[in-house]
């Protein structure tokens, strides 16, 4: 997959077949999701998903190389995006080129995801006119947990609605690939599918847009709370605790290594 091919799924405002995109952090979760998704995104969630931080905000430019690195190892067909972390792009567009484009040397990925609306436009273009791709990022966006005070949906009152429509437009003007919407009122993102020309990935933003993306770790029943727009497909907790628990119970008993699991001379 390519930025414009991704692109290019939207036309005369209309998507075909929705795009699939998943989150991943490692080589072989890239490997299992690879042949089904357009798009995997190395999302700074890897905080709180695998470094068990209290949100987003702690992650560092380090995390984030080191796992998109690892999941474009783990890629061939499925276009791989990084999140820039908080704080490595919001100084100036300058910072953000510095930051985005060691992302992309250092991981080989083919897109960054960066977090904002108007106020981060003239750093899409910049980035975009210098050859880094982007995909935008509006609606609740958890960066900025500390000025919103929570993970609530968005777009709730005229205003922010309006915020919304206005922000999601201004990142497609400055030449986003492709926008996720997240955690944004139903008749928000059927507004924001309809006005932006690029594709809308919505996560708890309803069916109305173009595409989807969770994370995966929530959609795997890894999780014992994920928020209510996860569908579970699998109860993967369950399913380690058992295997784990006969394992242990294995290893005490001495019913595991068995002769199969052991190397001894040839009869
Ligand atoms: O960090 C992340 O996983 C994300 C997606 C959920 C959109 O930004
Ligand atoms: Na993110």
């Amino acid at each position: 997959m390519t930025v414009p091919a991704i692109r290019s799924r939207k036309k005369d405002g209309k998507t075909d077949q929705p795009l699939v995109m998943l989150t991943a952090y490692t080589m072989r979760m890239a490997q299992l999701l690879d042949p089904h998704c357009e798009m995997l995104l190395v999302g700074d969630s890897l905080g709180q998903v695998i470094y068990g931080l209290p949100s987003t905000v702690p992650v560092t430019m380090e995390m984030m190389c080191a796992h998109g690195a690892a999941v474009v190892r783990g890629s061939w067909h499925a276009l791989v995006a990084v999140d820039m972390p908080f704080g490595s792009y919001e100084g100036s567009p300058e910072q953000a080129f510095a930051s985005a484009s060691r992302v992309m040397k250092e991981t080989g990925c083919a897109a960054v995801k960066l977090e904002g609306g108007e106020a981060m436009a003239p750093t899409i273009d910049f980035l975009t006119h210098r050859g880094i791709p982007v995909i935008g990022h509006v609606g609740l966006t958890p960066q900025a947990v500390n000025v919103l005070g929570g993970y609530g949906a968005r777009g709730k009152s005229a205003d922010e609605a309006k915020k919304i429509l206005t922000d999601a437009r201004a990142v497609a003007d400055a030449g986003a690939f492709c926008i996720v919407a997240e955690g944004v009122m139903e008749q928000i993102a059927e507004q924001v599918t309809e006005a932006v020309g690029v594709p809308i990935i919505g996560i708890g933003a309803s069916p109305r847009c173009d595409g989807q993306v969770l994370v995966t770790e929530d959609m795997l029943g890894l999780f014992e709370r994920t928020p209510r727009f996860v569908k579970r497909y699998a109860d993967m907790a369950t399913e380690i605790g058992a295997a784990v628990g006969q394992y242990a119970e294995e290893v005490r008993s001495r019913a595991f290594p068995t002769g199969d699991q052991t190397y001894r001379p040839k009869e």
